[in-house]
C-alpha cells in the first residue's frame, strides 16, 4: 500500500504547490516544520501535512485541535513579493471557500473577516500565516501559510469546541477522502495564489464574500473591545469599523463578532 504522502503525490495536478509534499503521523505544529524547511532554503510549495498535531495553534495565540487522522492540518512555504505578503490571507480564503463547494456544492460556506471559513456560523477551517524573519542560513523572509480544515472531525464530542466549530462530516452526515481532500486544496490554493501573482483583484471578490461588511459586530481587538459597524474593509485587508459617536477605526488583527 502507498504511504499517504506517495498517495497524495499521485494524484496532484499542480506545478508547486504541495511539491514536495511531506506528511507526518503527528508533530506538535507543521507551522514549525515548514518554517525549518523554509529557512533551510527549501522552494516554494513545499507543504507539510499531518495527521495530528499536539501544539496545533489558531491565530491570536488560541489552540487548534484535532483528532488523529480527521482534518487537513496543512502548512504551505510560500515566498510572496513584499507587496502581496497582507493578501496572503485574503487569497487562501478565497483558495477555502472554493475548496469546500468543490467537494460538496450544496454547503452553504461563507467567509467571515479576517479569516474564518464558516458553515451555517461555525468555523469548519482557519488560516494563520506566520511571517518568519530571515536568519543567517536564509537571507529572506519566509511566509508558512497554515490552513486547518475540519472534514471528518466530530466538532459535536469535543466540549471545548462544539459550539463554535463544525466539519464537513457534521454539516452533511458524509466522511470525506482526505488524501483527495489534500490534492484538491492544493489545486484551489495554486488556482488563487497565481490569481494573486498576477495582479486579479481579490480583494473586491474577497470583500464581496464578506459577511462581516454592513453589520453591527463586536470588536475585540487586543485590549479594545467595542460595538460598531463593520462599513469596509481597506486595501491591505483591515476592517473599517464606525463606532456610535461616529469615528472611524480600523481594526488589523482582532475579531469581529457579528451582532446582527
Ligand atoms: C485560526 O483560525 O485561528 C487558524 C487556524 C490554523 C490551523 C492550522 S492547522 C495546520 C497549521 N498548523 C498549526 O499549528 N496551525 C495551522
Amino acid at each position: 500500500m502507498l504511504d499517504f504522502s506517495s498517495s497524495v503525490n499521485k494524484i496532484l495536478t499542480t506545478k508547486y504547490i504541495g511539491r514536495p509534499f511531506i506528511y507526518m503521523d503527528t508533530t506538535e505544529s507543521t507551522q514549525d516544520e515548514v518554517a525549518r524547511y523554509g529557512l533551510s532554503g527549501a522552494s516554494e510549495g513545499l507543504a507539510v501535512g499531518a495527521g495530528y498535531q499536539s501544539r496545533g495553534r489558531g491565530r491570536l495565540d488560541r489552540e487548534w485541535l484535532s483528532t488523529k487522522g480527521a482534518s487537513i492540518l496543512v502548512s504551505v512555504l510560500l515566498r510572496p513579493e513584499e507587496h502581496h505578503v497582507s493578501h496572503i490571507v485574503i487569497m487562501a480564503a478565497l483558495a477555502l471557500e472554493s475548496f469546500v463547494k468543490e467537494l460538496d456544492e450544496n454547503v452553504p460556506v461563507r467567509i467571515k473577516w479576517p479569516n474564518d471559513i464558516l458553515i451555517e456560523g461555525k468555523k469548519v477551517a482557519g488560516i494563520l500565516v506566520e511571517r518568519i524573519p530571515a536568519n543567517n542560513t536564509s537571507d529572506k523572509d519566509v511566509v508558512v501559510l497554515g490552513m486547518g480544515v475540519n472534514l471528518n472531525l466530530d466538532t459535536s464530542k469535543i466540549s471545548e469546541i462544539s459550539s463554535i466549530s463544525t466539519s464537513l462530516y457534521n454539516f452533511t452526515g458524509k466522511q470525506f477522502d482526505l488524501i483527495n481532500g489534500y490534492g484538491t486544496l492544493f489545486k484551489n490554493l495554486e488556482i488563487y495564489y497565481e490569481h494573486l501573482k498576477t495582479g486579479t483583484d481579490l480583494l473586491s471578490q474577497w470583500r464581496q464574500k464578506l459577511i462581516t461588511l454592513g453589520r453591527t459586530v463586536k470588536i475585540t481587538d487586543g485590549e479594545e473591545e467595542f460595538i460598531g459597524f463593520a462599513e469596509n474593509v481597506d486595501e491591505t485587508g483591515s476592517l473599517i469599523v464606525r463606532r456610535k459617536d461616529g469615528t472611524k477605526f480600523n481594526v488589523i488583527a482582532g475579531d469581529a463578532h457579528l451582532l446582527s
